[in-house]
């Protein structure tokens, strides 16, 4: 089963490179399913339903998210009735929505979707760790192939629990940072690692916003409003290549396109086309 995992999708520019590039990769790599982070989808803070619709129509099977999962006040009722949008699942047992998804394949396979967030430098939540490995236990039942977004700053904690899933997941995928690391790998027991996948969206910016605002914050520290950037739109992205018989890693494949990129590669794929 090959999975593809989307980097914290940023913005319109975020969400335009999603529905542009999601063709291309199709094409090229032969995608079973796609899994994106979103919580900075609208405008680089939250999601709301109709950035979540479209990016669902752009084809996506499921949203995963994390501290800024509510910044847009109608992510609370949207989580309700949109199962695919996740929320980190040790968050307080009385937030809306849930942390853990089985999705159906077009062709039936399921395939198990777990958001988790980290505590290092991050709002406080309850213990990952357990919280993680119970929801695996849970959802192998279901599905043998489980991805796992852990929504975390530190690397150390990411890494952790990498080690912590690895022989009991298919992927352990890290967002947040909006920084790609460079150290995807299988571990030894079969799962699939990356410390950060990155960030689909504006990368001459600061994270994703305008530079002048954020810089002027770090100079000065005075308050400034931050506004979502534009400028060198980039996708970053992993695949995964699960074995649906064990549901363990083969192989995972670390991306990082320009928006020219994927417009050229769908030129070339338009052209190989026969008329
Ligand atoms: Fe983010
Ligand atoms: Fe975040």
């Amino acid at each position: 089963m090959r999975i593809l995992f989307i980097g914290d999708v940023f913005g319109r520019t975020g969400r335009d490179l999603v529905r542009e590039g999601l063709p291309v990769l199709a094409a090229r790599y032969g995608l079973d399913a796609v899994i994106a982070n979103v919580e900075n989808a609208a405008s680089g803070a939250g999601i709301t339903r109709e950035t979540g619709e479209a990016l669902l129509k752009s084809g996506i099977d499921v949203m995963t998210t994390g501290n800024h999962v509510w910044d847009k006040r109608e992510a609370l009722t949207y989580i309700g009735v949109e199962p695919r949008l996740l929320r980190p699942l040790n968050m307080s047992p009385s937030a809306p929505g849930r942390g853990a998804f089985v999705t159906r394949l077009a062709d039936g396979r399921p395939l198990g979707v777990i958001n988790a967030m980290g505590r290092v430098f991050m709002p406080p939540v309850d213990n990952p760790f357990e919280a993680v490995a119970a929801a695996v236990d849970r959802l192998s039942r279901e599905s043998r192939v489980i991805v796992v977004d852990m929504h975390a700053e530190a690397t150390a904690e990411k890494i952790a629990m990498g080690w912590h899933l690895d022989g009991r997941a298919a992927a352990l995928v890290g967002t947040h940072t909006h920084v790609q690391t460079a150290d995807a790998r299988i571990l030894p027991g079969g799962t699939a690692y990356i410390t950060d996948v990155g960030m689909t969206g504006p990368h001459d910016s600061i994270i994703g916003m305008e530079r002048a605002e954020v810089l002027a914050r770090f100079v000065t520290g005075l308050p400034a409003r931050m506004e979502p950037a534009e400028a060198n739109p980039r996708l970053q992205a992993v695949i995964i290549d699960a074995d649906d018989r064990t549901g363990l890693a083969r192989e995972i494949i670390r991306l990082d396109w320009s928006r020219q990129e994927l417009r050229d590669a769908r030129r070339v794929e338009d052209d190989e086309q026969p008329v």
